[in-house]
């Protein structure tokens, strides 16, 4: 394995994405080389249609690239089978959305607690977890809300400690501030960007918010499918 693969969280090669819409070819992606060195807090630019999600997606394993080849944390993705890629995302990457996509009938401590049902770990464990994730994030004293009952900054609050109660290496945030005003979405980055530094995590997000972009680490344009 060569050095620059061992210290890449993420090494994509050559990625292309063609989406069939009827009988016509759509080229999401045209060839992405892209490699994110652990702890960085990178920003993915671009216009609307532009490839975001699709690359974000391929780069969380949820979508298989048409061509081309992904590494996450040194493992070559292509040719794993579908028990393995979940392996590797549910101890290795985190995802949070633009919509939070919180589960409405439970409260934030049962929206934090309910993924880690599907790991080994005693209910004393994953009592520490949720309670440190919860006030880490500044949502302990509204933990038996349900997310209706939660502002969107609140939400996401929620949405991230669920995440970080995972203990990911990778984070992905498609456009995690889009639906939060200004305000809100630049605390919500502020706490990203504070967990990136404590925990050495590392942080890809997509956003169409130039101040946004401003805290990112790096910065990568998108468009048409390229970086550019
Ligand atoms: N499931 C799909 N089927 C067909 N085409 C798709 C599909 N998903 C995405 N596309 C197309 O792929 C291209 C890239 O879409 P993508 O959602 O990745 O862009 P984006 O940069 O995230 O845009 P936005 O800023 O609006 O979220 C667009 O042309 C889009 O229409
Ligand atoms: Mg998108």
């Amino acid at each position: 394995m060569d050095q620059q693969i061992s210290t890449s969280i993420v090494s994509a090669k050559g990625i292309t994405k063609e989406y069939l819409l009827g009988r016509t070819i759509v080229p999401a992606l045209r060839g992405i080389d892209l490699d994110v060195q652990k702890g960085e807090f990178l920003a993915i630019s671009g216009p609307s249609g532009s490839g975001k999600t699709t690359l974000l997606n391929i780069i969380g394993l949820i979508e298989k690239p048409t061509a081309g080849n992904v590494f996450i944390d040194g493992i070559e993705i292509q040719n794993q089978n579908d028990n393995t890629l979940s392996e590797i995302r549910a101890h290795r990457i985190g995802m949070i959305f633009q919509q939070f996509n919180l589960i409405p009938v439970l409260s934030a401590y049962e929206n934090v607690e309910y993924p880690l049902y599907e790991k080994k770990m005693s209910r004393l464990e994953r009592a520490d977890r949720v309670k440190k994730w919860l006030d880490w994030v500044g949502i302990g004293s509204f933990q038996n809300h349900r997310p209706m009952e939660l502002s969107g900054g609140q939400r996401q609050r929620v949405a991230i400690a669920r995440t970080m109660a995972a203990s990911p290496l990778l984070v992905l945030a498609d456009e995690p501030t889009a639906n939060l005003d200004h305000k809100t979405g630049l605390e919500i980055l502020e706490l990203m960007k504070t967990i990136n530094e404590s925990h050495q995590t590392t942080f890809i997000f997509s956003t169409h918010d130039p101040k946004v972009m401003e805290r990112a680490s790096r910065i990568v344009r998108i468009a048409d499918g390229l970086l550019c």
